[in-house]
């Protein structure tokens, strides 16, 4: 048992045992540690001024990605190397971000600065070559600049990834890998304060079961995208904290020609590629889920575990047929996923359980897959309506149906009589979709909120469904998935 969190800082290891478990990592880094380069904005990971550096290995190497400070809890930082603004400048000399930020005037008042700097420096130093302006406003879209304007700021991100990779900062990487090596190597559980008060991190499943059933009040901690919040803004009092960061099972995805498998705790950046294999949907999906910042921490298993009503993948994934597998110490058990959801805020998960993994079915020959997120902003908001639909066909005869949709009810939640009324229909006979879109009108009920309307949302919903099924029409023979090698003719 390890009782202090341990994480790289600039070549060395840092030792961390006695703070408060909800901690995060921008208060310990401004509070603390008086390194106060690090903005707080908004708090709530939106505005990405707290934005640092958090590396991890993989296979031997330190590989970065930008988080927000704000809502990332200093526990989570175990086992990883963080990198804040001020450690980036090498020898007195700047960062080439750096530099191209001060040649093109990419900052005015300055308090968005340090934060665009840490993504630009994740995307210059982790970015493939050649960075193109839409990977440059993809590494920005969660950092807001209310006053430079983003042209400067564009031209810097290109100007700067333009020329070769300034090989200065490998020499860090290279005595971070040393520093996590070595915490790597201990595999021992941590556990920091005491049974009343504590960040846990248990390294095996078998220690997490143990650990949740002792303490089946405590908060489970995966990205701490939603949890985070609750600290930072509903000022939860969380004394008891169970990160499933260390545990390596709940990070693996398997694939197979029927199957993708996805732990609980893949984050939505790692899951991005093996979604978007399925289909190119899914993958646009996911480019638009939050920010990178926030795709970088949040994870699959908390956003089907958080059981919101407006979440992005759990439409989807029902749609798709996918299969939630639960784990505890009574054992495992597999349910479909739209029976995970039972009301609002309310999941079929007993106290002590956790979730462990996602199944789900990849498109077979003849099965055509079509998702649709509908924001008010294009990039880093959640969905007001959000709507996810697999057919199989017969020719061009719907023959099974399966339509999902956020925001339309308490959860997420199906079709079924708009499924009922698509099924026998001719997909090029489109007088015929009417009561397919009427029947939805009896399968939900939504609600007037902020993001949206009760109406807007029945009316956008209806559209989606005949957008699905209009696109489906219309090319066929174009998106409908083509068969997995090794997977037997039906
Ligand atoms: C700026 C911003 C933008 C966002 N944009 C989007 C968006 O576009 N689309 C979207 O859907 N969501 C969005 N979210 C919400 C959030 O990022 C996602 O829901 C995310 O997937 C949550 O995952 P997490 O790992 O961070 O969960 P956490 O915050 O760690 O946990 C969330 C909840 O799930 C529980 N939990 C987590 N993992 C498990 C597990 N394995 N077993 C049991 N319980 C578990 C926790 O106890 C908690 O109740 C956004 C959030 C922010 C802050
Ligand atoms: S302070 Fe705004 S994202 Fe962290
Ligand atoms: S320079 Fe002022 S907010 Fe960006």
């Amino acid at each position: 048992m390890r009782e202090a969190i341990r994480f790289g800082r600039n070549g060395t290891v840092r030792e961390v045992r006695d703070v408060h478990p909800r901690t995060t990592l921008l208060d310990w880094l401004r509070l603390g540690e008086r390194r106060t380069g690090t903005k707080e904005g908004c708090a709530e990971g939106d505005c990405g001024a707290c934005t640092v550096a958090l590396g991890r290995l993989v296979d031997g190497r330190v590989v970065y990605e930008p988080v927000n400070s704000c809502i990332l809890l200093l526990g989570q930082c175990d086992g990883a190397d963080v990198v804040a603004v001020e450690d980036i400048a090498a020898d007195g000399a700047l960062h080439p971000v750096q530099e191209a930020m001060v040649t093109h005037h990419g900052s005015q008042c300055g308090f968005c600065t340090p934060g665009i700097v840490m993504s630009l420096f994740t995307l210059y130093e982790e970015g493939e070559r050649p960075v193109g302006r839409d990977a440059v406003n993809d590494a920005l879209a969660g950092n807001l600049c209310r006053c430079t304007g983003y042209r400067p700021i564009v031209d810097a991100a290109l100007d700067a990834c333009a020329t070769a990779k300034d090989r200065r900062f490998e020499a860090h990487r290279e005595a971070a890998a040393c520093a996590l090596g070595e915490i790597a190597a201990d595999g021992a559980d941590l556990f920091m304060r005491d049974e009343g008060r504590f960040f846990a991190a248990p390294a095996s499943e078998e220690s997490l079961a143990a650990l949740l059933a002792r303490h089946p009040d405590a908060t489970i901690l995966a990205g701490a995208t939603d949890v985070g919040l609750w600290i930072t803004k509903s000022l939860m009092e969380i004394e008891k904290i169970v990160w499933l960061g260390r545990v390596a099972s709940l990070r693996e995805t398997r694939s197979t020609p029927e199957t993708l498998t996805l732990g609980a705790m893949v984050s939505h950046a790692d899951a991005h590629a093996a979604l978007a294999a399925i289909d190119p949907d899914l993958g646009e999906l996911m480019r638009r889920f939050g920010s990178i910042q926030v795709r970088a921490s949040g994870t699959v298993g908390g956003n089907i575990a958080n059981g919101s009503p407006i979440g992005d993948l759990p439409p989807a994934l029902i749609a798709l047929g996918a299969k939630l597998h639960l784990a505890g110490a009574k054992g495992t058990r597999t349910l479909p996923l739209e029976d995970f959801f039972l009301g609002y805020r309310q999941q079929d998960r007993e106290p002590g359980e956790y979730v462990r993994a996602v199944e789900i079915d990849k498109l077979r020959r003849h099965d055509a897959f079509r998702c649709f997120k509908v924001t008010k902003r294009l990039d880093e908001d959640i969905s007001a309506v959000m709507g996810a639909f697999r057919l199989h066909l017969e020719g061009r005869r719907i023959a099974r149906a399966r339509i999902a949709f956020g925001g339309m009810a308490a959860t997420p939640k199906r079709a079924p009589l708009a499924e009922a009324a698509l099924v026998g229909l001719d997909l090029d006979d489109e007088l015929a979709w009417a009561p397919a879109l009427d029947a939805l009108a009896q399968d939900y009920r939504p609600m007037s909120d902020h993001r949206a309307s009760a109406e807007y949302r029945a009316v956008v919903a209806r559209n989606l469904l005949f957008k699905a099924l209009a696109e489906i029409a219309g090319d066929a023979g174009l998106r409908i998935a083509p068969r997995p090698a090794g997977l037997a003719a039906e």
